[in-house]
Formats: structure tokens, C-alpha cells, sequence
């Protein structure tokens, strides 16, 4: 019988690519998404990759009633995997109660859910911007949580705290929460990959847009900070790369071998790499001269962060494969194929 796993967010962008390595695992998935910002075609271009299309059901998760009525018409979930939130930065500024509105009374739905049909365990996305800009570099686990920057990366502070909460007051639930660093690139195969609505707010998108035409040029925010070069430095890793580290911590903890009920985990290449360092790998792996113009800096923009992965190396058994040139040809070729089809 095969274990079963409910992705939230599963037609989008790290949802999608985790439920292709959960399949080709042996799980069965199902994809719960409102389609917001993705499309329900994802789940057939999973079906093409892994010749298992997983079922999708299209609700919002900060409707109590239907979060309910799924997990009672869906028993025996060993595990959920919690994507399904609103993530763009700058734009969590503008709309800071639609941010905490979205992606804290999901996540509170959710765990209720957890609590009435006791489903033991969930996979939480969290994000590096917990840690602001950290003191030392590269950044641990212990780093300190710093007060958050954006509505949005406070929405993954506060949702880790209600985490810790719920797992302490209830015995049968653990959570494991893994903070990404910058996902980027799509799976070889060209079916999935980043597909931001408007105008991308993340660098490695724009700048396939902007090489593909879609977008007249790259704005580089600021090369005046205190890095080598002048410019940021953050750590890019491959979307697979990423999404393997779930089917890890799914089995981890179906198997037991979670030390606490509550365990967090940075997940990164542990190499920082500056704005103008990805536009020379794209112009690499492309062949392309970008065009790209400095601008002033971005607000909330934090200088340099690069993780210290070696706790999910040596407790997961888990490290990044794909070199950044890898990672930056993927972005390119998914770019070339969706231009091609619009
Ligand atoms: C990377 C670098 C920009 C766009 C955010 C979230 C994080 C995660 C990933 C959700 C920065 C520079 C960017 C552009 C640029 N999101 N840049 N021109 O801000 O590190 O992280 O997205 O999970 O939680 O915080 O990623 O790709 O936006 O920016 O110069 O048009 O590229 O200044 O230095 P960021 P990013």
C-alpha cells in the first residue's frame, strides 16, 4: 500500500518539482492548490514526467469547512507538505493582511486538520529571510531568528512559532521546517519550472526574461555593498536539489528517525554567489550577452547570505548535486520552451 502525501501549493514551482520526487519514490501524491498563482496543467506535465498524474483538488486552504471535509474523505495521510502560500517580498509590503491573512490561516487550517484526523506529520517551507542579515556567515541553524524584514518573511517566522506551539501541546504531531535559500533553475525534462505571473520579482526569471525578450533589460539593484565585487551575494540552489531534501524529511519522519518532534534545517549549497557572478553563469551557459543597467538598491534587499548545510549533510544525508551553471542552464532551456509555446 502506498503511503500517501498531500502537497499544498503542488502546482507551483518547488510544490510541483517535490511531488515529481515523491512519485518517483513510490508515494502517492495529492496536490491541494487554489491556483492562484499556478496552473492546473501542472499536474498533467507530472504525469508526463513520472507517468503517475497525481490527483489535484482546487480549494483555498483558509476555508476551514473544505480543509476539513478533504482530510475526512481522505484518510491515512502519512505526511503534508505545506507549500501553499503568497511569497513575493516586495509585495507582502503593499498588502501585509492579505499576506498574514493567506498564509497564517492555512497553515492554522491545516494543523487543526492534523489534530482531528491525526495526520502525524508536516513538512513546513520556510525560507532563509528568518535570519535578516545574519552576524556570521555562513549562517547554522542557530543563527538568530532576526525581526523580519518583510510581511512575508515574518509570515514564515510566525508560522514556524505556531509549529513549535501545536507539536509541544500535542503528543502524536511532528514538524520538520526547511529554510530554503534562492531555489532556482527547473527540471530537465522542460515540462515544469518557475512560471512567476507578471513581472518577476526574483533575479534568475527576470534575467531569462529579459534574454528571451520578454523583458527590455535587467535592473541590478545596487553594486555598492561591502562584498567583493560590490554586489549581493546569495545562495542559489537547484529547484531538484530542493525538492529532494522533502522526500527526505517525509521519510524521515514516517520512519522515526526524527531526533525532536520539531527539527529545522538550512538548505543550500553553502557558496555564496554574487548578482553579477549568476549573470556571468547565465551568459555561460547561454552564450548570451545580457543587458543589464545597475539601479539603486532594493528595499529590504539584506547585503550577503550563504548557508552552513552541513547539519541537513550529516543529519539528512542530504547536499546539493547541481553545480550553479547546471542550475542557470535549466532556467535557461524551461525559458526557451515556455517562450516557444506562448
Ligand atoms: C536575489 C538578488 C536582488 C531581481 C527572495 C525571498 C526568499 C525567496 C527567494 C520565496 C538580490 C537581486 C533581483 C532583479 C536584482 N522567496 N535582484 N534585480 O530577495 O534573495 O529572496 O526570493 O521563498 O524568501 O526573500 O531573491 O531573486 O528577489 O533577489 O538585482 O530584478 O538579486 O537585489 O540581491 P531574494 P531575489
Amino acid at each position: 500500500m502506498k503511503k500517501k502525501i498531500v502537497v499544498t501549493g503542488g502546482t507551483g514551482y518547488i510544490g510541483s518539482h517535490t511531488a515529481v520526487e515523491l512519485i518517483n519514490e513510490g508515494f502517492e501524491v495529492i496536490l491541494i492548490d487554489n491556483l492562484y498563482n499556478s496552473e492546473a496543467i501542472v499536474a498533467d506535465r507530472i504525469g508526463e514526467i513520472t507517468g503517475v498524474k497525481p490527483e489535484l483538488e482546487v480549494f483555498d486552504l483558509c476555508r476551514r469547512k473544505k480543509v476539513s471535509n478533504f482530510f475526512n474523505e481522505n484518510k491515512n495521510i502519512s505526511a503534508i507538505i505545506h507549500f501553499a502560500a503568497y511569497k513575493a517580498v516586495g509585495e507582502s509590503v503593499d498588502k501585509p493582511l492579505e499576506y498574514y491573512r493567506n498564509n497564517l490561516v492555512s497553515l492554522i487550517n491545516l494543523l487543526y486538520a492534523m489534530r482531528e484526523f491525526s495526520i502525524p506529520s508536516i513538512v513546513f517551507s520556510s525560507s532563509c529571510t528568518v535570519y535578516g542579515q545574519p552576524e556570521k556567515l555562513p549562517v547554522t541553524e542557530e543563527a538568530p531568528v532576526q525581526p523580519a524584514i518583510s510581511p512575508y518573511g515574518n509570515t514564515k517566522q510566525i508560522g514556524e512559532e505556531i509549529i513549535r506551539d501545536t507539536i509541544a501541546a500535542s503528543k502524536g504531531l511532528k514538524a520538520i521546517s526547511l529554510r530554503y535559500f534562492n531555489p532556482i533553475g527547473a527540471h530537465p525534462s522542460g515540462l515544469i519550472g518557475e512560471l512567476p505571473r507578471g513581472v518577476p520579482e526574483n533575479l534568475v526569471p527576470f534575467i531569462t526574461q529579459t534574454a528571451s525578450g520578454k523583458r527590455d533589460e535587467l535592473k541590478v539593484f545596487g553594486n555598492d555593498y561591502t562584498t567583493p565585487d560590490g554586489f549581493c551575494i546569495r545562495d542559489y540552489l537547484h529547484v531538484v536539489d530542493l525538492a529532494k531534501a522533502h522526500v527526505i524529511a517525509v521519510k524521515r519522519m514516517i520512519e522515526g528517525k526524527n531526533k525532536k518532534r520539531f527539527e529545522v534545517f538550512n538548505l543550500g549549497t553553502g557558496k555564496g554567489v554574487s548578482v553579477l557572478e549568476a549573470i556571468r553563469s547565465f551568459e555561460r551557459v547561454s552564450g548570451k550577452k545580457l543587458k543589464y543597467r545597475i539601479t539603486d538598491r532594493r528595499a529590504g534587499d539584506i547585503e550577503k547570505i550563504w548557508a552552513d548545510p552541513s547539519f541537513a549533510n550529516k543529519e539528512l544525508g542530504w547536499k546539493t548535486i547541481s553545480s550553479l551553471d547546471e542550475a542557470m542552464k535549466t532556467a535557461w532551456e524551461w525559458e526557451k520552451k515556455i517562450r516557444k509555446k506562448k
